[in-house]
């Protein structure tokens, strides 16, 4: 399966490409492609140096999305929407959407956008997509981290069941992870507002990279 990460250069996707391109064959996107190749080696050099395997390249945003039926949308919420009216060709591929809108005021607080989340303004933007919110809980810290797993519960929400069972698969076998169907698209909005009140936490109670687990 190929995987695309759209603004792989990025904390996320970079964490992403290190865990998943043992298993996937990750096509890494950026707005510049020798950005992209960059992050992709140091990703190969990185498991390599580990005695594993990776399957990474680096590419434009474009030849990601292109190249891949599964694409992450590792991108700020801030530029989502200019991002993705630069891209085109999404129609029928699964989109993952990781992306939580939210501002840090005097502490951290969603501000999702008019259509309810991050992931209902994805399906708006891209009506042929089958997308799926998922990974939004999870700090790019413990991506990058390879020397500890990545014990946490992931909920996935979609409307397409398919889609949400083929990137249920990949949260399952990644890590310690745990997905857990949170139910359809119209619920990304409670999953995307996770992350303000978990860095909140994390601030006020001296943590890091707070995760969530379901008991
Ligand atoms: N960081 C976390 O711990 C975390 C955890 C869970 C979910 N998320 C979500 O994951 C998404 C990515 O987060 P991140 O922390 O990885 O973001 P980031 O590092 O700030 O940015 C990711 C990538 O977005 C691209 N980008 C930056 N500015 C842009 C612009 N003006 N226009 C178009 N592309 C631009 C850049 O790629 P190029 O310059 O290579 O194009 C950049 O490497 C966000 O939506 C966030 O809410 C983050």
């Amino acid at each position: 399966m190929k995987i695309g990460i759209v603004g792989g250069t990025g904390d996320i996707g970079e964490g992403m490409a290190r865990r998943l391109s043992s298993r996937y064959d990750v096509v890494l996107g950026s707005r510049e492609a020798e950005k992209a190749h960059t992050t992709s080696e140091c990703t190969i050099g990185l498991l390599k140096q580990r005695g594993l395997k990776s399957s990474c390249t680096g590419v434009s945003n474009q030849e990601a999305v292109d190249a891949a039926g599964v694409i992450i949308l590792a991108v700020p919420f801030l530029h989502l929407e200019s991002t993705l009216s630069g891209l085109s060709g999404f129609e029928g591929k699964i989109v993952v959407s990781p992306v939580n809108p939210m501002e840090k005021k005097d502490f951290f607080i969603p501000v999702p956008p008019p259509e309810g989340s991050a992931a209902l303004l994805v399906k708006k933007l891209l009506p042929g997509a089958r997308v799926v919110t998922a990974f939004n809980t999870i700090a790019a810290n413990r991506w990058k981290d390879l020397d500890a797993e990545i014990d946490v519960a992931v909920p996935v929400c979609s409307d397409d069941p398919d889609a949400k069972s083929v990137v249920m698969g990949i949260v399952n076998g990644t890590s310690k992870m745990k997905a857990y169907d949170a139910g359809p698209l119209a619920v990304s909005s409670m999953v995307e507002s996770l992350t303000p009140l978990f860095i909140n936490v994390a601030r006020y109670n001296k943590m890091r990279d707070v995760g969530i687990k379901f008991v």
